[in-house]
This record gives structure tokens, sequence and C-alpha cells, in this order.
């Protein structure tokens, strides 16, 4: 008893001071350490590192609270109109209390500008997923279908409100900063298949009818709108808490909390509007902070799982960062000369000067708390945390699991899943898929559109049927 007291002592002290003098100074024979494998965190040629910036501190429970109720898109139909209409969702997955609690987890119910109660999409919409049959907030929503011109649909409400109330009813007013903005978004956002997001599009798009100075609508584009929708996935929100640059590119720098409030945008009427809403976003930030991504369901194999630990150590770790206890992460920014996968996403949208220079020099780029848009030529080499649950991979989705993410050969052209968030593949680890000769289906990923490409990323085409088993198994583990 007495001894191992003192053993852990000596070694509490030489954890300190005297880390290779442990086993002499024990009174056991010394005995050969197993070497630790080798961890290799060079930083390749062709990345970047990207250093942190000061953030502010919030409240992660306020952050919830008013994530899930809070009035940062303050414009929708008016609410009892929408429950009566659509009827009221009795889940309450999130457990709200009071009107909220008979809205779908994507609605909050809120005040509109002139305190009519609307029904006003909130960040769940595309920051919430079902996997395996569970909603999970901060999982990047996967299966949208954007592929549809929803326009039509807005303007035929905004018509219904004008016959039911008036034209100049407070419930008809309570939504045109809706209306408005969706009448300019519908046809800028169709992407090609079902389950991909348009998202970098919204910002550029939305930008372009605010007047940088006062944030006032306009109803002309303040620059020309590029013409392409270039998709990606959506990122969970748990990477928040190690990116020092935020979305793919590590195109959003500067104060977070400020640069995650872009949704609000959309209904956003005035800066002092703005302002009301930023002082909500560092609680909001400290609450993505806290997340944390699901455990992998099922056993999986130690052996195999400490083989692939010490593959991942020698070949990804340099990039990806490591895992366990003492987690690091490098935060770097890999070119796309090196990494190779399609570019158009961080060449395009997020490469357009007029954008990126208003954002800049609008109120969100301005002040002790301003935003940065930053251009970059490549993509975040991303935290891997939950990997398993965040089937497809690449920045823009286009791989259906991590065991073809790792073998380029056997990534699939034309792949096609049933959208069901039960269909998981445990083993090759992400979507069940069929392969497919075409595309021209909503359903069908067809990789030879452009942006949807399935290219680059080749670091797992070295390794051997059996240490790719291994990786994938470690990989579970994250
Ligand atoms: C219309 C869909 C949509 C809505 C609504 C939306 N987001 Fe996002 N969000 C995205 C997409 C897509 C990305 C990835 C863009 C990229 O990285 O290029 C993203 C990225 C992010 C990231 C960066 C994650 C990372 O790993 O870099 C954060 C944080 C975030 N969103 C927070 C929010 C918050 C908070 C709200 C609500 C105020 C919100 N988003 C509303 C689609 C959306
Ligand atoms: C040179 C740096 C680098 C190395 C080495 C590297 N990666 Fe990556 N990895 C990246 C970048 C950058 C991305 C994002 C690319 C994109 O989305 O276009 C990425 C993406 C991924 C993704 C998809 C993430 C997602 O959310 O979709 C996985 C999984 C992954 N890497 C695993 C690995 C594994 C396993 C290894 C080792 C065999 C490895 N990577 C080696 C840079 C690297």
């Amino acid at each position: 008893m007495r001894n191992s007291y003192l053993f852990f002592l000596l070694s509490f002290l030489c954890l300190f001071a005297c880390q290779d003098d442990l086993i002499e100074a024990g009174t056991t024979t010394p005995t050969v350490e197993p070497t630790e494998p080798t961890i290799d965190l060079t930083p390749p040629a062709g990345t970047q590192f990207i250093e942190a910036t000061p953030q502010r501190n919030g409240d992660p429970q306020k952050g919830y609270e008013y994530l899930i109720t809070g009035d940062y898109v303050a414009s929708g139909p008016p609410l009892d109109l929408y429950l009566q209409i659509l009827g009221g969702d009795d889940s309450n997955e999130l457990n709200r209390t009071g009107k909220n609690a008979d809205l779908p987890h994507f609605l909050n119910a809120v005040p509109a500008f002139n305190g009519v109660e609307v029904a006003a999409a909130n960040c769940l919409t595309c920051h919430s997923e079902y996997l395996d049959g569970q909603l999970i907030v901060g999982l990047g929503n996967n299966s949208f279908d954007y592929t549809q011109n929803r326009g039509a649909d807005n303007s035929l409400l905004a018509n219904a409100l004008t016959l039911a109330y008036g034209e100049n009813a407070p419930e008809r007013l309570a939504y045109e900063p809706f209306r408005r903005a969706t009448a300019v978004l519908s046809d800028q956002l169709i992407t090609e298949i079902q389950g991909v997001n348009p998202a970098g599009k919204l910002a550029v798009v939305l930008g372009a009818h605010r007047n940088l100075e006062t944030l006032d609508w306009s109803d002309t584009p303040q620059y020309p709108i590029p013409e392409a929708t270039i998709p990606s996935d959506v990122p969970p929100w748990w990477h928040t808490k190690k990116k020092n640059a935020l979305y793919y590119t590590g195109v959003g720098r500067g104060d977070h909390s400020r640069t995650i409030m872009a949704a609000s945008i959309l209904t956003l009427q005035s800066i002092e509007e703005a302002e009301k809403i930023d002082q909500n976003f560092p609680d909001v930030l400290a609450y993505l902070k806290t997340i944390e991504p699901p455990r992998y369901p099922s056993p999986v194999n130690i052996e195999m799982m400490e083989r692939g630990k010490n593959i991942f150590n020698l070949e990804c770790a340099k990039c990806h960062g490591t895992y366990g206890d003492e987690d690091t992460y490098p935060n770097l920014l890999v070119g796309l000369d090196v990494i190779k996968t399609d570019p158009l996403l961080a060449t395009s949208n997020y490469g357009y000067d007029s954008f990126l220079s208003s954002y800049n020099s609008s109120w969100f780029g301005q002040g002790a708390n301003g935003a940065k848009l930053v251009a970059t030529n490549g993509y975040i080499a991303p935290p891997l945390d939950g990997i398993w649950a965040t089937a497809p991979y690449l920045h823009n989705g286009s791989v259906p699991t991590l065991e073809d993410l790792l073998n380029r050969e056997q990534r699939p052209t034309f792949w096609q899943r049933n959208f069901d968030s039960s269909d998981l593949d445990y083993e090759k680890v992400g979507w069940n898929y069929s392969e497919r000769n075409a595309g021209n289906v909503k359903t069908i990923y067809d990789t030879t559109l452009p942006g949807y490409g399935n290219q680059g990323h080749i670091y797992g085409d070295r390794l051997s049927a059996e240490e790719r088993s291994d990786l994938i198994e470690y990989l579970k583990t994250l």
C-alpha cells in the first residue's frame, strides 16, 4: 500500500522533472519500455498554419436557448396561420415550451419587427439532421432537396396573405422581409442533386442586395451575381471548438460570433437590429463549442484499431491532428495544388472579390468585433471527430463512404442513396449506396458535374486493403 503510494508520488513528480529516470528510481528491475509509436506532425509542403484570433466569450446555456427560440431571423408567415394550415408538430423533439413546442425543430416562434408572431427559420434548418432515426443538433443536414425552385410557393403565400389580411396589414408586412429575400434567392440556389447545400451562394446573393453602410435592402444587386451555384456539404458544429478559421476554405476570420450570425441577413432590417442580434452570438458560439460528436454505436476490433492508430499517426495526423485524451489539431490550410479536390468551392463564391470586399467593409466587417472574409486557395484539413457520423465525405459530399475516400479507384462516379437516415454502412463507414451508369436523377450524385467532383485527397491510395481496414477501424473511434 505504502509502496504504491510512494511510487505514485514519484511518478507524479517525475512527470515534471525526470521522465527518463522513473525506472531507475523505482525498486523493480528495469524493463525495456515498448517504444512509443511514431507520430509525424511535420506540416507537409503546401500547407499553411492559421493562427488563432481572440474571440468573445459567452454562456453556452443561453446560446442554446437563443438558437432554438431566438429572433435572429425575424420574419415569416404569421404563426397562427402556419399552425392552422399545416397543423402543429407534436413531436417537440427539442423539448421546447410555449408556442415553440408546436413547431418543428427548424422553426422558432418569434415576434417580427412589427410585433406580429411569426414562424421563422432557425439555424437547425441546415445544422441538424437525423442519424439512424434520431435528431442530432449540430450534425449537418445532408438530405434537404434544393433541386426545386421554391420561389413560386413563397409568392403564392404572399398573395394569400394579402388576400386574407389586406395589403398593408401587419401580418402581411411581417412576411415581407422574408418574401423579398426568397424572391431574389429562389432561382439562385438550385442544386443539381439532393443533399448538397447552396449556402455559400446564399451569402453572396443576400450580400449583393444590401446597402453596405446602412444594411438597408436594395432590390437591385450592388455587384453582379455569379451564375454558378457551387454546392457544399454542411460541416458538423462540433468542429467549431478546434478551428481557428471557419468554413471549408478557412475564409471565416476575425470574430467568429459575428461570422456565424450571417443567416440573420436573410431578414435583417437595420444596423440597430444587427447589433442587438450580435450581442447574443458569443453565447451561441460558446454553445457550439460544447457540442460533442455522437459515439460510434457498434463494437470495434481493438487490435485492428491499435494498428490503424499507428497508420493514422504516421500518414494523417500531420494534417488532421491527434485524437484521445490530449488531442492536438494543427489548423492547416492545404493548397489546392496539394489537396487536388474539386477547386470550385474555393475559387467561386468564397474567392469572389466583390462579395468579400463588400462584406469586409460593411457593418459585419467593421468595429471592435468585426469579422473578416479572406479568400484562400485551398481547403482546411478538418478535425475528424465523429467522422463516422458525417458521411458523405469531402467538402462537397461527393464520396459516400470512408472506404471509398481512402481508395480513389473505388470512388463511384455516379451513386445513389435512399436518404433514409438508418441506411448506414457500418463496415465501409458511410451511406449504403448503389452505383449507377449515369446521373440526371436528383437522387443520383453525379461527380462529373462542375463543383461535384470527387478527385484528390489520395492519401489512402498507397495503403494495402488490410491497412485500410485497420485505419477505418481507428477512424470509427474518433
Ligand atoms: C441554408 C443553410 C444554412 C443555414 C440556415 C445556416 N448555415 Fe451554417 N453553414 C451552412 C453551410 C453549407 C456551411 C458550410 C459552408 C462552408 O464551409 O463553405 C455552414 C457553416 C457553418 C459554420 C462553420 C463550421 C466549420 O466547421 O467551419 C458554423 C459555425 C455555422 N455554419 C453556424 C451557423 C449558425 C449559428 C447559423 C444560424 C444563425 C447557421 N449556421 C445557419 C449552412 C447553413
Ligand atoms: C496534406 C494534408 C492531408 C493529409 C496528409 C491527409 N488529409 Fe485528409 N483531408 C485534408 C484536407 C485539406 C481535407 C478537406 C478536403 C476537401 O474537403 O476538399 C481532408 C479531408 C479528409 C476527410 C473528409 C472529411 C469530411 O468531413 O468530409 C477524411 C475522412 C480524411 N481527410 C481522412 C484522412 C486520412 C485517414 C488520412 C491519412 C491516410 C488523411 N486524411 C491525410 C488534408 C489531408
